[in-house]
């Protein structure tokens, strides 16, 4: 009887402390807009590199205040060992923030602060982006990416969102989801940032050995490459020529290389001239997966 109790005491005073957690946030960005600021917003995992930065400093140079979040969503991840082994490095995080000028607050809330009791998936039709690629491989990633923006872009309202292209499919669901969901938030593309020898920063290039950072790079090259050679090259013969740069490199296993439509993610099968596209890739380093893409015309 006294364990019910002393349990029902500590969920109510974990209730309380996720409200206030929740207000205090939401006090201080009512203050920041009734005094006519705008407040920009980065979600992000965590683990934070440069790649993240430059989306801060954007948002910092484009707004009065600036929110990121740190979550690490476990409804995105298709993959029990992916999400126990995503990094998590919150204090040095806080450091890496205090670098960059100008008003910075930090939102890292628990599951249950943005959940609830019901850590679970909307299911979501982003009119078929979330078919393609990351679709195709990581089941249901796009429905817990969707949920958990979704519910992070209502806890803060910002003027404005900022996202990498890095994940170009996620910016392009990101702005469907932010539609769908009629929210007053204009979402904003940043380029990719990269490591010196090209290779796309990444939470996940943490878990790489000195080699497998080196040997990394076949991705970024082999992305410069169908880039240097779309213009001479069918659809096809790029597919080829990515297939047997792979398979002169074993130790990078390439998961899939696409040509899409800018637009629409789909699948380009042959090239039209009024239309742009990008090529993909997704590929492992041991067990640590990486994607990347580039724009090709
Ligand atoms: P995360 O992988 O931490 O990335 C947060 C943001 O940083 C994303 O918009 C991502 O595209 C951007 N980013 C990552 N690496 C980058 C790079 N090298 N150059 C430029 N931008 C880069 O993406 C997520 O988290 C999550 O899916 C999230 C949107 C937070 C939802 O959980």
């Amino acid at each position: 009887m006294q364990i019910e109790l002393n349990i029902l005491i500590l969920l109510r005073f974990l209730q309380l402390m996720r409200f206030l957690k929740q207000a205090i946030l939401q006090k201080k960005i009512d203050t920041i807009k009734q005094n006519q600021q705008t407040v920009g917003f980065v979600p992000t995992m965590g683990a934070l590199h440069k790649g993240h930065l430059s989306l801060v400093q954007k948002a910092l140079n484009e707004n009065d205040v600036v929110v990121v979040s740190i979550f690490v969503n476990p409804t995105q991840f298709d993959n029990a060992t992916d999400l126990k082994k995503y990094p998590r490095t919150l204090d040095e995080d806080e450091k890496l923030l205090q670098t960059l000028k100008g008003t910075i607050l930090i939102y890292a809330p628990n599951p249950s602060d943005l959940y609830g009791d019901n850590v679970s998936s909307k299911n979501y039709n982003f009119g078929g982006l979330e078919h393609q690629m990351e679709g195709k491989f990581r089941e249901g990633h796009f429905d817990g990416v969707g949920t958990v923006v979704n519910l992070l872009l209502r806890a803060v309202m910002p003027n404005r969102a900022y996202f990498g292209e890095k994940d170009f499919q996620q910016l392009q669901i990101i702005k469907k989801l932010v539609s769908i969901e009629k929210l007053p938030i204009e979402v904003i593309g940043c380029p990719i940032l990269r490591e010196d020898h090209g290779l796309a920063m990444s939470s996940r290039n943490k878990r790489l050995s000195e080699k497998q950072f080196e040997e990394a790079v076949i991705i970024y090259e082999t992305l410069m490459e169908v880039k240097k050679e779309f213009k001479r090259k069918s659809i096809s013969k790029l597919h080829q020529l990515v297939v047997q740069r792979f398979d002169n490199h074993p130790s990078v296993e390439l998961e899939y290389f696409e040509i899409a439509n800018t637009k629409n993610l789909q699948t380009a099968k042959h090239k039209r001239k009024q239309n742009t596209y990008r090529a993909f890739i997704a590929a492992f380093t041991g067990e640590v997966r990486l994607i990347d893409n580039i724009a090709l015309n």
